[in-house]
């Protein structure tokens, strides 16, 4: 992104440094690290299919709708939801929503954060040839014993805090995001290795039943909510991040050609994810219902029994850190660009305070795994709450107010324009004005009385 001061707003040096950033955003731990255990978690296919149907129905409208009024905006996301609602002759109290996105923006970051850390702490373990050799239940020891030690995870967690704050602080955001050029077609190439791996050696009829094999009788409340959050996670949805991208973002750029890019760069690369794991986990007994460790048990045994695993592990952790620091400072950035905005701090003063709120509340998180495992809220450790409130409830119901904003509350004939749709423009205002929103409802009424 090229850097932005208080009063000039920038804008993307080109349509393909956009592309690279949203990308950058959406693909990172969710789509290697969550995504997988989640379909575990949740039924294989049942959790595939109602994803896939979250992302195109619900995902990709909302995408479209952050950008479009993003752009409109052309500021930091609490301040274009106010602009463009008196635009619009609307309450300037639509705000809230920027304010909600930045505010769980922090909350996500700051666990985030954690999950990062352990795939540093990978890079080290892989590269070191721990995992020569190693058995599902050797791997799982590994994990379990870095799980337990809370020195170690915050160390991890602080390193890639640091990382993160350095980059955002720096203003090399940019610089990080045109890396994705060559990481993301790496990573993807990795898993690709691991795909035809397991093809060879893991059980891979058996995964691919799992995954695709329609078992609908599955397809429950807590599956569709499941779902439906997992799709604004990966896709950077609810937070006004993308929001944030869309104020940065010419005129010129096609909203929905560039959305429908970012969401199936996106759901490949989860897919392959889940394509590399399984055949891993069936192959070697392990349960499917493992779940934040999945990824972290089962891709040690790969490149612990590949030739040259050792090099190979050691990449493929560098890469998926490297997803993660592009995820994360997207996280942090919406919230700097406020305080940068807002108040007299300057881009590092604003890193520092709200990078370090972040870390902080990540301590509580890294500790949830081991000293204060015990402090349970709602039944939930510190970690699940985070994720839990995040991904159930903060994302869908700020992406549930976007669309309703679209498709009710501005002028439809301009935005007719802006998404250059010509006699397709019915099918999908039909779509953001009646589809996404009502799915949204339907899935918390769903978790409500089920
Ligand atoms: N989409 C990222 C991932 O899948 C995580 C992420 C980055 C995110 N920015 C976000 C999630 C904003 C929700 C909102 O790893």
């Amino acid at each position: 992104m090229t850097s932005n001061h208080k009063h000039t707003h920038a804008q993307w040096g080109s349509r393909l440094g956009f592309i690279l950033a949203a990308v950058g955003s959406a693909v990172g731990l969710g789509n290697i690290w969550k995504f997988p255990y989640m379909l575990g978690k949740s039924g294989g296919s049942a959790f595939m299919f109602t994803y896939l149907a979250c992302i195109v129905l619900i995902g990709l409208p909302i995408l479209s709708a952050e950008w479009l009024i993003g752009r409109r905006g052309q500021r930091n996301p609490i301040d274009a939801m106010k602009t463009v609602a008196q635009q619009e002759g609307r309450s300037k109290a639509w705000a809230i929503i920027g304010a909600s996105g930045t505010l769980g923006g922090y909350l996500i970051l700051s666990f985030y954060s954690v999950i990062g850390g352990w795939s540093m702490n990978y890079i080290v373990k892989a590269g070191s040839g721990l995992f020569s050799g190693m058995t599902g239940e050797q791997t799982g020891a590994v994990f379990t014993s870095m799980l337990a030690n809370p020195t170690g995870l915050l160390i991890w967690h602080t390193i890639f805090m640091a990382v993160t704050i350095f980059i955002v602080a720096a203003g090399v955001t940019g610089g990080l995001e045109r890396g994705s050029k060559i990481m993301m077609p790496l990573l993807a190439a990795f898993l690709g290795v691991l795909v035809i791996y397991g093809a060879n050696t893991g059980h891979f009829g058996e995964a691919l039943s799992f995954l695709f094999k329609p078992d609908w009788g599955a397809i429950n409340a807590d599956v569709l909510l499941s779902a439906l959050g997992h799709a604004f996670f990966t896709l950077s949805l609810g937070m006004g991040i993308m929001l944030a991208y869309g104020s940065y973002l010419g005129k010129e750029v096609n909203l929905l050609r560039s959305a429908a890019i970012v969401v199936i760069l996106d759901t490949a690369i989860a897919v392959l994810a889940g394509l590399a794991i399984f055949p891993i986990v069936f192959a070697n007994g392990l349960d499917t219902e493992a779940g934040p460790g999945l990824v972290f048990v089962t891709l040690p045994i790969a490149f612990g029994n590949m030739s040259g695993g050792t090099v190979l592990g050691l990449i493929f952790f560098l890469l998926l850190s490297f997803a993660a620091l592009t995820s994360s400072i997207s996280l942090l950035e919406s919230s700097v660009e406020f305080l940068e905005e807002r108040t007299r701090m300057n881009r590092v003063g604003s890193t520092l305070v709200a990078g370090i709120v972040v870390w902080l509340l990540g301590v509580a998180s890294a500790l949830s795994f081991n000293v204060w495992s015990d402090v349970k809220i709602m039944d939930l450790n510190i970690f699940d709450l985070l994720d839990v409130f995040t991904s159930k409830f903060t994302l869908p119901l700020s992406g549930f107010a976007i669309v309703v904003f679209m498709g009710w509350f501005m002028k439809q004939d301009s935005i007719r324009d802006e998404l250059r749709l010509g006699g397709a423009f019915k099918i999908w205002q039909f779509i953001y004005r009646v589809i996404a929103p009502v799915g949204v409802i339907i899935v918390f009424v769903q978790q409500l009385i089920g």
